[in-house]
């Protein structure tokens, strides 16, 4: 019978583990600070988001409750307790995202991506999430691609150019 440790481990590696603990180090194990540890975090997961065993190690390891912890990833659209892609492209739905041209925008990443809003590519590879502003508006219309930030996106060419990097 296995221990829900050893169902754990094949998640929750003792690599990810220590990069988890470099990460809190790094913010201090300030729980004000549990949104952008949660990110980083995220970030170092395939698929881009936090499985379970992972939630409940940061919440033993910053003694904080596990519902606060869900709390806040049900509450950021940028974070996911269920897995999204290798590639997770989020298009900001903000006011001076939509004046400034994100409806064509969407149409582009649409089209090259072949895939819809809230869809996964077959492969797994992408997908396009849309979401509130995440403080680029004096770049917009933009994106943001693994939490990384690109802006002035007002041609199909520009938006080719920059996911040419994520193939
Ligand atoms: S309105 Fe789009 S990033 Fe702020």
């Amino acid at each position: 019978m296995s221990s829900p440790n050893t169902t754990n481990f094949e998640v929750l590696t003792k690599d990810l583990a220590q990069k988890i603990d470099s990460i809190i180090t790094s913010y201090e194990n300030n729980s004000t600070k549990l949104v952008g540890i949660l990110l980083e975090v995220q970030d170092n997961i395939p698929k881009q988001y936090l499985p379970l065993e992972v939630a409940a190690y940061i919440s033993q390891k910053m003694n904080i409750p596990l519902s606060r912890i869900y709390d806040v990833i049900s509450f950021y659209a940028a974070l996911s307790d269920v897995p999204r892609a290798d590639y997770v492209v989020q298009l900001c739905d903000s006011v001076v995202c939509k004046v400034t041209g994100n409806t064509s925008l969407k149409d582009s990443l649409q089209d090259i991506l072949g895939i819809g809003v809230n869809e996964i590519s077959d492969d797994g590879k992408y997908c396009i999430e849309s979401t509130a502003c995440f403080g680029a508006c004096d770049i917009a219309p933009a994106i943001r691609i693994n939490g990384k930030v690109f802006g002035h996106l007002t041609s199909k060419e520009k938006i080719k150019q920059v996911l040419d990097n994520y193939r």
